[in-house]
């Protein structure tokens, strides 16, 4: 797959999840850097992501004839190259330029899809086109406005430009206590970034005495009071079925009661997350909610999806062990377009790959199907 620093050629960007993040460290504007690398209060949650993984290892299993190999996975009617979607994360244009674009693109070159953010910072239908050109696909992240109209008016347009599955994000209807963002006064949204899908949604826009261009601290104001709505219950997500023929995916499940809740309300897959740590300091890392969630959403054939702490190839393996059909990777792509737009996203995207393939490989794995819970053993020293 992808030969990086094979002898005498030194790749362009760091191959280490830790060596990414410093030099995107090295090249953001601080509070830019802080607002992606950042977590909710102490971080505590956002430790304890990437610690949970130490608790497993991998047994590996030999001579098993894993020559050809093919890591193609089909999750919610979407066919992806290896189990991996790109996170939604919002408010990219403040790490580059080119923002969205350049995720599709690279995302596109290896076949895996994004799941483009509400808080984008490119509208919807831009990206689409993107996406269309370069032969990529994409889900739709909404995060649920407190207007019904402009709900149905974001996910009307998502249907309509081609996304493929509507991902609503659950656990962030309010920005957690996120010290960093507070050490710089630092919010992108009330900057006018990050909310390009709001200035150019007609629901949005009818809400405005005046258009977006004519007096940008209105829309901004309009926009803080329509970004999360805590009126949400179960029964909205069965009422969002009626309103879209894509597949509803839940995002930020951790309790068995949720993932029960999100099935009885018709969803095709739960996102078992804690948005890296970025909402609840303290709350219980993802990893340790995957098996508890899968229990109950495998037997009512409902996807499974994982996010928050996945760095590297055995991650992924880990996390399929324990119940998700595909992991949502995220900051790492992140800091691969701060680094170098998009070819450091080709980049980060290529080595997770790459790793992905070697260590399936190499623990005896042709294919994500046979990975299974009994190749992990919990780490008891
Ligand atoms: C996010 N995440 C996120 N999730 C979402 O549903 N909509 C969004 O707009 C964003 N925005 C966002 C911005 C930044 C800077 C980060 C780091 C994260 C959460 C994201 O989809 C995913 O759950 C986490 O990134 C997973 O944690 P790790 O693995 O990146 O640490």
């Amino acid at each position: 797959m992808y030969l990086a620093g094979v002898d005498g050629q030194v790749p362009a960007f760091p191959v280490t999840p830790d060596g990414l993040e410093a030099a995107a460290g090295a090249v953001l504007p601080p509070e830019a850097f802080a607002y992606v690398a950042g977590s909710a209060g102490t971080e505590l949650t956002a430790r304890a992501n990437r610690a949970v993984f130490e608790r497993w290892q991998i047994v590996p299993r030999l001579l098993r004839a894993v020559a050809q190999r093919d890591l193609t996975t089909e999750v919610c009617r979407t066919l992806l190259s290896a189990p991996i979607l790109l996170a939604p994360i919002g408010a990219i244009g403040i790490v580059h330029p080119d923002a969205e674009l350049a995720v599709v693109r690279a995302a596109a070159s290896v076949g895996l899809p994004i799941i483009l953010s509400t808080v984008a910072s490119t509208p919807m239908e831009e990206v689409a086109n993107e996406l269309a050109t370069h032969g990529g696909s994409a889900w739709y992240q909404l995060y649920w406005p407190r207007q019904r109209e402009v709900t149905v008016s974001l996910v009307t347009r998502a249907e309509k430009a081609g996304y493929q599955a509507i991902v609503v994000t659950l656990d962030t209807w309010a920005l957690a206590w996120r010290p960093r963002d507070l050490g710089h006064g630092f919010l992108p949204f009330l900057r006018g970034m990050g909310i390009a899908n709001y200035l150019t949604d007609p629901a949005f826009c009818a809400g405005l005495a005046r258009p977006p261009e004519a007096d940008m601290q209105a829309a901004v104001l309009h926009w803080a009071a329509m970004f999360g709505n805590p009126e949400l219950t179960w029964a909205d997500i069965a009422w969002l079925g009626t309103q879209t023929s894509l597949p509803i995916l839940v995002k930020g499940v951790c309790h068995p009661d949720d993932a029960r809740a999100a099935i009885d309300a018709g969803v095709s897959g739960i996102v078992v997350s804690n948005h890296g740590g970025r909402q609840i300091d303290g709350a219980r890392p993802a990893l340790d909610c995957l098996p508890e969630v899968s229990a109950v959403a495998e037997p009512a054939g409902v996807a499974v999806l994982f996010d928050s702490g996945i760095r590297t190839g055995s991650d992924i393996i880990k996390a399929i062990a324990l119940g998700a059909q595909a992991v949502l990777v995220g900051r790492p792509y992140v800091y691969g377009l701060a680094i170098g737009g998009e070819e450091g996203v080709r980049h980060v995207l290529r080595c997770l790959l790459a790793e992905l393939d070697l260590t399936m490989a190499l623990s005896g794995h042709a294919y994500p199907g046979s990975i299974t819970r009994d190749i992990l053993d919990p780490y008891t020293a």
